[in-house]
């Protein structure tokens, strides 16, 4: 089939290349320049495990390009938008506007027929009630006489293994339009996913609301299971338990499940901590509020435990964080990507350093993108600059790198062997065996 891609970003470029991969042929369209000139050369934007090598696979056989051009979405059959829905600035509300002015630049150049349509489908996450207005919005702006449909298919992919979840998803969710237009848009997802389907992923078709809803009901729920952890954790510290061995009894009980139950310094990136808070506004505006208050309370969690973290730092330094040498590890807001929106690293990093502290941070894959946005952070070139000297080690991103450091050997760097271990995810033992102060967040402290 012939696809376009509207949006380049983590989500569109994987989608873009994945298509190619389940052997579509396939459009990448996105605004900037450099994003395409990358992509067009095979390279990746950003740091996602498997998608080089994907690119360098797929490129090569022509089914796969990437243009500037809007233009060149004629042709294609099926249309998949996949800009971003940011938070916007002061408020909780997502911001719409590169998805409406993605669909404005899209709709012209819709050619449907009554036997062929041209099939619009969105995939970023945006507030429910969406999708009706963008149906809308495509069928008054396409060429006159044009047949377009509009369907909604979220995506739930995660960061770091992005390309498995496109090619072998655990759900496909559809929201179809009611009428005889819903039948024929199925068809045409079907046939784009149709190597996928044919292995048994479960299938949901719906309307446009509920898999609008689908989508941030999803990321409530993960939220929701990280700080309930997360508030076992501050109750575990004040009695001294253990809230790993806690959540590894609660997650023998299939109806709760152990993932996503890993206590720590809480989480972050370019979705959770966004969708929670424009669900709850898109809530109030639907004068449903009350139903998602309870979300403003897993957002504070979640904020606490950064704020927790830096109290643990001070306490480490007998209690003044002034000019002490604190080795931050880790800055993206999870292993295995170089996505630093939200970051927890960061966001204790840089209140260590408002309060006094000399902090420097290492990250395997995110020091360009933190450079960017916290330039006044110091930023070790390994984790032996990092750490050299330092009162006290942070491990706030669980990259495998710092999960394999060796306790002695790490230990001969530093001033003090004092380690607060952000996401519980090292060994207590080996690192107290090595003479260290091992601290984690919700458990002992020896
Ligand atoms: C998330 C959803 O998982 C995905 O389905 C959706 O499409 C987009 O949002 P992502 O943002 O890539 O994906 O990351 P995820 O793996 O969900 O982690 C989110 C944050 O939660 C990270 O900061 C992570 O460190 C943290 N986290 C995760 C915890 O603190 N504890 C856990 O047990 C799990």
């Amino acid at each position: 089939m012939r696809i376009s891609v509207i949006g380049c970003g983590y989500l569109g470029a994987v989608h873009a290349a994945c298509m190619a991969e389940l052997g579509h042929d396939v459009v990448g369209i996105d605004v900037d320049e450099a994003k395409v000139a990358l992509l067009s050369d095979s390279k990746a934007p950003f740091f996602e495990p498997g998608l080089p090598e994907l690119l360098e696979k797929v490129m090569p056989t022509g089914r796969l390009r990437f243009t500037t051009d809007m233009s060149e979405v004629a042709g294609a059959q099926v249309h998949f938008v996949c800009v971003g829905t940011p938070q916007r600035k002061g408020e909780y509300a997502a911001d719409l506007r590169y998805v409406d002015s993605a669909v404005d630049a899209l709709a012209p150049y819709l050619e449907g027929t009554a036997e062929a349509p041209a099939l619009v489908v969105g995939k970023s996450t945006v507030p429910v009630g969406t999708a009706a207005r963008l149906a809308e919005r495509v069928a008054e702006l396409a060429p006159a006489g044009s047949r377009t449909i509009l369907a909604w298919n979220p995506e739930f992919l995660r960061e770091g293994f992005a390309v498995k979840d496109t090619l072998t998803p655990d759900r496909f969710v559809y929201g179809l339009p009611a009428g005889e237009d819903g039948p024929v848009a199925k068809a045409l997802l079907d046939e784009v996913y149709a190597t996928p389907l044919s292995t048994g992923t479960p299938l949901v078709t719906t309307d446009y609301p509920t898999a609008e809803l689908v989508k941030v009901a999803a990321n409530s729920f993960l939220a929701t299971k990280i700080s309930f952890i997360n508030a076992m954790a501050e109750v575990c510290e004040k009695v001294d338990a253990d809230v790993v061995a806690l959540a590894d009894a609660i997650g023998h009980d299939a109806r709760i499940g152990r993932r996503f139950l890993n206590a720590g310094v809480g989480f972050g990136g370019g979705c959770l901590p966004k969708d929670i808070r424009a669900f709850m506004a898109r809530a109030g505006e639907l004068g449903a509020d009350q139903a998602l208050t309870f979300l403003r309370e897993v957002d504070d969690i979640n904020m606490r435990r950064r704020a927790r973290m830096v109290e643990m730092t001070r306490e480490a330094c007998e209690g003044s964080l002034l000019g002490r040498r604190v080795a931050v590890l880790g800055a993206a807001f999870k292993p295995n990507s170089d996505d630093i929106r939200d970051s927890p690293a960061l966001s204790v990093s840089a209140q260590l350093r408002l309060q006094g502290a000399h902090v420097t941070v290492y990250d395997p894959e995110a020091m360009d993108n933190a450079r960017k946005i916290w330039p006044e952070l110091r930023f070790g070139t390994d984790v032996a600059d990092t750490i050299e000297g330092a009162d006290v080690v942070l491990m706030l991103t669980e990259w495998d790198e710092f999960l394999a450091l060796d306790p002695e050997q790490t230990g001969k760097q530093v001033r003090q062997r004092r380690i607060l271990d952000g996401r519980n995810a090292l060994d207590p033992a080996a690192w107290r065996a090595a003479g260290w102060t091992y601290r984690a967040m919700g458990r002992p402290r020896a």
